[in-house]
């Protein structure tokens, strides 16, 4: 199997989850661990024995000339970095949201294009309990054609080892639209296929800690006919991660608080699974999105996630605050 050789770029939550998920993926060998903090690259260091460690990304991938990059810096750097791993010939997996604009994501699938390298967008949540059994209860079909849906994704607040300062910020962050709720809205999108138009509401209201709107209800229209809606905030002080998707025979609910997944199909009892019994032997979302990333960059597979479906996520969320601002349905461009 030939050894595919990554670099890691940025090294807090996510590119430690990262890190930690690719040192097991077979045939990897990790070239390079990057952050500006020290202390971070010497744990990534004790984590993927061999790596070398930089504090400049240029610098990293200059020197290793991997295959692939993970890049795991807040989204504002997203572009940057994914402009010097295409530029220097390797393949890029990029966090999500893929970018704080949708200039900014057609620039990147522009430059892979360039770069004939691969483009691919870390949207992990479709690879997650219980998203992955909806997603493949509508591609089996039984249920029938999925007709529309409404995901609740609220929190207090950002606390602990969330509450880094750029994300309190809607020029670093975007705001919770792309920071959070883009993971549901690509949950929607893979099941409802092209979305056409946003309506949006939304404020800032009680949370103080952040420079943008705390709650947000976003409404999509969707190009087959479906809609769906997105209850986004933080400043939820239950705090919940919920949804009812709606088939044409029949309707699955899921619920954070419940912890249960519910199955109703007309003229049938309802079928209750608890989330502990979803697939507790499942690979875990992010070591799969890695180890597809792997995969394709060794040529053996691929490219599951792509620039593409990332920039259409950023496209909603940009025409969702649109709508808020001009008060009125905003058309989303891809
Ligand atoms: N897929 C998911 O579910 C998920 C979860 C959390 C975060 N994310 C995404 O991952 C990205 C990172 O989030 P996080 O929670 O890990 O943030 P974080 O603040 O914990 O980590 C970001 C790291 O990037 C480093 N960094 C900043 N600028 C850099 C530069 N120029 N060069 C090298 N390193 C630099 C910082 O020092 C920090 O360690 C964000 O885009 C976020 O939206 C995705």
């Amino acid at each position: 199997m030939k050894t595919v050789r990554l670099a890691v770029i940025g090294l807090g939550t996510m590119g430690s989850d990262l890190l930690h998920h690719a040192v097991d993926v077979p045939g990897v060998e990790i070239a390079a661990v990057c952050d500006l903090q020290e202390n971070l690259c010497d744990k990534a260091v004790a984590v993927a024995k061999g790596a070398q460690a930089f504090a400049s990304y240029e610098e990293a991938i200059a020197t290793t000339q991997p295959d692939g990059v993970l890049v795991a810096v807040p989204q504002g750097l997203h572009p940057a970095v994914s402009y010097a791993a295409l530029g220097a010939g390797c393949h890029v997996f990029c966090e999500k949201p893929m970018a704080l604009t949708v200039e900014e994501c057609r620039q990147m699938i522009g430059a892979a294009a360039q770069a004939q390298r691969g483009l691919m967008i870390g949207q992990v949540l479709r690879y997650m309990h219980p998203f992955m059994r909806i997603l493949e209860l509508a591609r089996s079909g039984e249920l029938g054609k999925t007709i529309g849906g409404r995901v609740i994704r609220t929190m207090p607040g950002w606390a602990g080892e969330a509450a880094r300062p750029w994300r309190a910020l809607r020029a670093e962050c975007g705001g919770m639209l792309p920071e959070v709720n883009i993971h549901e809205i690509d949950f929607l999108l893979c099941l409802m296929g092209h979305p056409t138009e946003v309506f949006a509401y939304g404020g800032h209201y009680v949370n103080n800690d952040v420079d943008y709107e705390d709650l947000v209800m976003a409404n999509i229209r969707f190009e087959g006919g479906a809609c769906a809606s997105v209850t986004s905030s933080c400043c939820d002080a239950h705090g919940r991660n919920s949804g009812e998707i709606f088939f044409e025979k029949g309707s699955v609910y899921y619920d954070s608080l419940t912890g249960e997944l519910r199955i109703a199909r007309f003229g049938a009892e309802v079928e209750v699974i608890p989330y502990g019994e979803l697939g507790p032997d499942c690979e875990p979302g992010v070591r799969r999105e890695v180890r597809e990333f792997v995969e394709f960059c060794r040529g053996d597979g691929p490219l599951t996630i792509p620039g593409e479906e990332g920039l259409r996520n950023v496209a909603v969320c940009e025409a969702a605050y649109r709508s808020i601002c001009d008060q009125q349905p905003v058309a989303v461009t891809v």
